[in-house]
């Protein structure tokens, strides 16, 4: 493939601040209005890969976004395309002229395609109350000696007394 064609590969993941659990029994941990508005303002309009057990998460694939699910099955859900290596989600990237290609999880998915990796958009969750149980994290020994921080943003108003504070943390390899 030639770089030219090549989307840019950008992993978006929400994590718990400290020990960056990001998922339980097959859900998110919990309900993050702010993150979810920048997921789907920045992912809308675009191609989203996610694994099989992520997908298995979703009642229906999210709108307004061409649904890739990876997995060894030769097929999947109507309104996902199943594909069974990255390769193949570069060709149905290229095939639409994609600028970008958005990773969205799960940990299996982010840990693989670390290297594949140009931009990660990380969105540090700190609850409110106590911790939220996790059994899925994010592979951040995957990343962390590869990735320059970028920019930081607080998602959430800090006067927001109700919901968790999210602050993402854009992080891109050294050019
Ligand atoms: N907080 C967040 O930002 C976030 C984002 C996404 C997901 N999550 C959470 O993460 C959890 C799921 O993560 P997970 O790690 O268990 O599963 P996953 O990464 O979502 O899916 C793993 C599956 O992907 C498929 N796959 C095929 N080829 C692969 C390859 N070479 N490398 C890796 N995967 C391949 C396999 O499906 P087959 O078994 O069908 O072959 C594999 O079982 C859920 O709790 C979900 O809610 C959190």
């Amino acid at each position: 493939m030639s770089a030219a064609n090549k989307p840019k590969i950008i992993a978006l993941a929400a994590a718990q601040a400290g020990g960056f659990g990001i998922g339980y029994k097959g859900h998110l941990p919990w309900k993050c209005p702010a993150d979810m508005a920048y997921f789907k303002k920045t992912t809308q309009g675009g191609i989203v890969l996610m694994g099989r057990v992520t997908a298995d998460g979703f009642p229906k694939p999210l709108p307004k976004r061409e649904n890739l699910v990876w997995t060894g099955s030769d097929t999947y859900r109507t309104g996902f395309h199943a594909v069974k290596t990255f390769d193949q989600a570069l060709d149905f990237a290229r095939e639409r002229q994609a600028a970008q290609l958005f990773v969205i999880g799960g940990a299996k998915v982010y840990e693989v395609l670390a290297p594949e990796v140009d931009e990660l958009h990380l969105t540090l969750i700190t609850p409110r109350g106590m911790l939220y149980s996790v059994d899925t994290y994010f592979p951040n020994y995957a990343y962390a000696n590869h990735f320059q921080r970028q920019r930081s943003e607080l998602l959430t108003d800090p006067d927001d007394q109700e919901n968790d504070k999210a602050e993402l943390i854009v992080f891109a390899r050294p050019t």
